[in-house]
């Protein structure tokens, strides 16, 4: 099969006035469709930045990405877009949910940008909510819940896309560890359907959701960057 992504010599850093901070150095890595991939490193390693440059939140600077063939390089916005709106969903480490919304509209937020009939975003608001177990907590804002339960809103508003590829930096990071195996055991479980789920954690729990494991350490992209070795 071939891959969903693939990464040659992907390198990146951060500019900041006349200060240049490193954060990849020529990442080698292929990804297939139906994996799912766990990202570990300390912090700093760069596990963020993968995330973006895969999600198609930051732009390339060096080196080659291709999601489903296409060199991103060479795709226009336009078509980046679409491939953000259907194909992507993307779970923000620092959630990014709309304050003023509630977890509901939060969720269906993304729906109506996909054009989905009113009628059938109700429903998959709702399940989307369930599976996270959120369903009594759906016309709360942002700020009247939990820190796991915010988690749990960016999750479901992800989930409610139905995307092939779901990228979530640090899904766990505020959930208890019942409530982070029932999100890892959801996201293996969408994996099985065929989706490709991508996360970074320092949960050790993780590895044993994910069907491959990859370690950043300063930058770089331990052994393990090819799907043909799993
Ligand atoms: N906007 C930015 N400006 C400057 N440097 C940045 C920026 N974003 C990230 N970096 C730097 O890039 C490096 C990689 O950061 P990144 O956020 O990818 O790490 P991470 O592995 O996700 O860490 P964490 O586990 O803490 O989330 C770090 O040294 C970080 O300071
Ligand atoms: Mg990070």
């Amino acid at each position: 099969m071939s891959s969903l992504y693939s990464c040659e010599n992907v390198s990146h850093s951060y500019q900041q006035g006349p200060q240049v901070f490193p954060a990849l150095h020529d990442v080698n890595l292929d990804i297939k469709a139906g994996e799912f991939c766990l990202i570990m490193g300390p912090s700093g390693s760069g596990k963020s930045t993968l995330l973006n440059l895969l999600g198609l939140i930051e732009p390339l600077q060096k080196g080659r990405i291709s999601f489903q063939g296409q060199d991103l390089q060479t795709i226009d916005e336009a078509k980046k877009n679409e491939v953000r709106r259907f194909q992507l969903g993307f779970i923000f480490q620092s959630f990014h949910l709309f304050d003023v919304l509630t977890a509901a509209e939060n969720v269906e937020f993304f729906l109506t940008r996909q054009g989905v009939p009113a009628s059938e975003r109700k429903e998959r608001v709702r399940k989307a909510l369930e599976a996270v177990d959120l369903g009594m907590q759906k016309d709360k804002r942002p700020q009247d819940m939990s820190g796991g339960q915010r988690q749990r809103v960016a999750i479901a508003r992800a989930l409610a896309k139905d995307p092939a590829v779901i990228l979530a930096d640090e899904p766990t990071a505020s959930l208890d560890q019942d409530t982070g195996r029932s999100i890892l055991q959801l996201l293996k479980n969408l994996a099985a359907q065929g989706r490709t789920i991508i996360i970074s954690s320092h949960d050790p729990l993780a590895r044993d959701y994910a069907s491959r494991v990859l370690y950043l350490k300063d930058g770089h992209l331990q052994a393990g960057g090819s799907a043909d070795a799993h």
